[in-house]
């Protein structure tokens, strides 16, 4: 074996390795930039020798070229499903019903050995892996006959291309992993809100997400999705003694394979199923959907005396959830005015329970996908909620229309303040183009007071309107000149008791003397939170930080100019325009000045800005260096207490051109900047 073969392989090894800490375990133990620079190592070296690839690199992770169709492929062992158990009471029928045949085919016991896992609702797959590596990977299809996905399948990177192995282990000739693949909730709902907003289908639930991005021809796609996976048994295995479900478990994490950690092995029936119950309680605070808890029967001899009824064996039994959906009228499709003015639909409904929880208003996306899915006024619908997912409309009952339905259409005027709505070209939101409307001005500044943003507990949604309506606060920075005779007394809301009287809520002393103490404490929260609060368009809490890091100030970043924005890294033009436009608006610089004028911070604190003796510097690297790579070039810059922007531009201080610099060189000369080359770079770096 050549060397560059050996440093390939340690490289891999090495990847795989820092992926499974990742991914698998959730523990890291190298940076980001650490990651980058070992992965780019191999991808350069597999360019350089195409003879040396293969197809369990991780380099291969990052998607194939796009299939035609898939290919059918036999499993080696069918895939079953479960049968259900709705309650309780038919859990325990299971139990009760297992345990006499268990006794009718030999000795019996008094109590039968069971595991409990999770019911992840999402795609199931099989991975078969020859000695050792990733050979196939299938959906579960009809359960005799999934579909190659593979290439998808490979993009997950919580599934190993190759199992981890001891040190003198042989890896079974063929072992057959199953699991769940599913897209995480946040992920799913980001996707959604992008698909949305560039007028695409959205999908109805993290599951068809999740079955969708399986199911792409352009594994592209699927790998820029962040699909995970949760392990939950072998399948056929050669070479491999196993003889219950808790030790395949067990193999499964040794062996490199994401497990769920609250799966659990019982020795009672009844902590089986206080495990179920805890399994639903704890379902709000999963980021994946499941749809019910798994009990399986733990010793495989068990598990085949028990044997199959159809394609349910006996030894597994699902605890289904209360169901996920449920139909309802929908009464009228409302109107909220966002923040940045967007006009987004809602579906008023008849209350109906939906997974435990009464809901009478659902998300409806955007008017192209309500037309999409012809819901009209007065329809009966399916609402769905999914885990913590907001509940949504998933389509109307057509069956049910008695042709009084009314279709929907966007109104021309804003619901809020009265003005012609516009819809800009190619995009699928409405928008009221008022600066001044209310309702965009009341969902900043509940945007401002919220938990991310400057978290100013004691006031919520429902005070910020109260204060908006009675002409307390006309923007966020009133909030901070508010005197605490203004509100105390000051009635909140109203309810009617027992006996039928209207109750009038105030504010009570103690209640303003909180809501006082938290705006004194919002005073110190860092620049980046302030920049957030803001509520400038596409500025998110990432984005802010990366804005408040580059920019020292606010100063510095309502002087700057659109292309030194868009330089920073990870900040788009879109972006840039978006913070022009927003320091363009005089309104929004008053209430800058009186927020400054309140005591909040609008400069990075001292201890936050990084010392060293290229403090507050700004870099720019341009061309190739020999000595080191650009993201070890940043790291060493950074670690004394520089910056590296990805232009040139004003705040530019230093630009560091390598071998064949580009345009960012030339830029540099005609804005008078300095240039140094590698050597001067390195004497600088010391
Ligand atoms: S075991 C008997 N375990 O549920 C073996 N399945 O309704 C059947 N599923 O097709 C599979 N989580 O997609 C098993 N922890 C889990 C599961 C699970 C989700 C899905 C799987 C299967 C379906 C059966």
């Amino acid at each position: 074996m050549s060397d560059t073969e050996k440093h390939v392989r340690q490289l891999r090894r090495q990847i795989e390795r820092h992926n499974y800490l990742y991914y698998v375990l959730d523990q890291p133990e190298i940076s980001d930039a650490e990651y980058d620079r070992l992965f780019s190592e191999l991808k350069l070296l597999e360019e350089k020798h195409p003879e040396l690839s293969t197809p369990d690199s991780p380099t291969q992770r990052v998607g194939a070229e796009p299939l035609k169709q898939f290919v059918q492929v036999r499993h080696p062992l069918p895939l079953f499903s479960l049968a259900n158990a709705r309650n309780e009471e038919e859990l325990r029928a299971w139990y009760v019903r297992i345990r006499k045949l268990l006794a009718d085919r030999g000795p019996g016991a008094a109590e039968i050995a069971l595991v409990s896992e999770p019911k992840i609702d999402g795609l199931a797959v099989s991975l078969v892996y020859e000695h050792g590596r990733l050979s196939r990977g299938a959906t579960r299809g009809n359960g005799e006959i999934g579909e190659d996905v593979t290439m998808n399948l490979r993009t997950i990177r919580a599934i190993p291309l190759v199992m981890k192995l001891q040190a003198d282990e042989q890896a079974p000739a063929v072992v057959e992993v199953r699991g769940e693949v599913y897209l995480p909730l946040e992920a799913f709902e980001k996707l959604n809100l992008e698909r949305a907003a560039a007028a695409k289908p959205v999908f109805t639930n993290p599951r068809n997400a999740a079955a969708g991005s399986v199911r792409q021809l352009d594994p592209k796609v699927a790998a820029a999705r962040p699909l995970n996976i949760w392990c939950y048994q072998i399948g056929y295995a050669e070479g491999l003694e196993i003889g219950a479900h808790w030790q395949a478990i067990q193999w499964l994490k040794e062996h490199g394979f994401r497990i769920n950690p609250h799966i659990k092995r019982h020795t009672s029936f009844d902590e089986a199923l206080e495990a179920c119950r805890a399994w639903e309680r704890r379902r709000p605070e999963l980021n994946y959907d499941i749809d019910g808890a798994v009990v399986k029967v733990d010793d495989f001899e068990m598990q085949a005396k028990l044997g199959i009824v159809g394609r349910d064996p006996r030894w597994a039994i699902a605890f289904k959830f209360a169901p996920g959906t449920a139909i309802t009228r929908l009464q009228k499709i409302g109107i909220n005015v966002g923040r940045t003015g967007a006009l987004n639909p809602y579906a008023i409904m008849e209350p109906v329970e939906v997974g435990g929880v009464t809901i009478s208003q659902a998300t409806m996306h955007n008017e192209d996908d309500i037309r999409r899915k012809d819901i009209r006024e007065g329809d009966w619908v399916v609402v769905e909620r999914a885990g913590d997912v907001i509940p949504q409309v998933v389509g109307p009952v057509i069956q049910k229309r008695s042709g009084r339905e009314k279709p929907f259409r966007m109104p021309k005027r804003c619901p809020s303040c009265g003005s012609h709505t516009v819809r800009p070209e190619g995009e699928v939101v409405v928008r009221c183009p008022n600066k001044s409307c209310p309702s965009q001005i009341v969902e900043s500044i509940k945007h401002f007071v919220s938990k991310g943003a400057m978290d100013i507990d004691g006031v919520g949604e429902k005070l910020v309107g109260r204060l908006f309506s009675l002409g307390l606060i006309r923007n966020m920075a009133d909030l901070y000149y508010l005197k605490q005779e203004d509100l105390v007394g000051l009635a909140t809301s109203s309810s009617v008791n027992k006996q039928g009287k209207e109750v009038v809520h105030r504010l009570q002393e103690a209640s303003v003397a909180n809501m006082m103490r938290a705006l004194d404490d919002s005073r110190k929260r860092p620049f980046h939170r302030v920049l957030f609060a803001l509520g400038i368009r596409h500025v998110g809490s990432i984005n802010a930080r990366l804005l408040a890091s580059r920019f020292r100030n606010i100063g510095e970043l309502m002087a700057a100019s659109e292309d030194e924005i868009s330089g920073v890294e990870g900040i788009g033009l879109v972006i840039a325009e978006a913070v022009r436009e927003f320091f363009g608006e005089p309104h929004n610089l008053e209430t800058i000045k009186r927020l400054r004028q309140a005591g909040l911070s609008f400069s990075q604190a001292p201890a936050e800005r990084r010392a060293g003796p290229l403090a507050g510097k700004s870099f720019v690297l341009t061309g190739t260096l020999a000595s080191l790579t650009r993201a070890e070039a940043k790291e060493k810059i950074e670690a004394l207490g520089g910056k590296v922007a990805g232009s040139v531009g004003k705040s530019t201080d230093l630009v560091v051109a390598g071998a064949s610099p580009g345009s960012k060189a030339k830029k540099a000369r005609e804005l008078g900047k300095m240039i140094i080359d590698e050597k001067e770079f390195l004497r600088l770096l010391g």
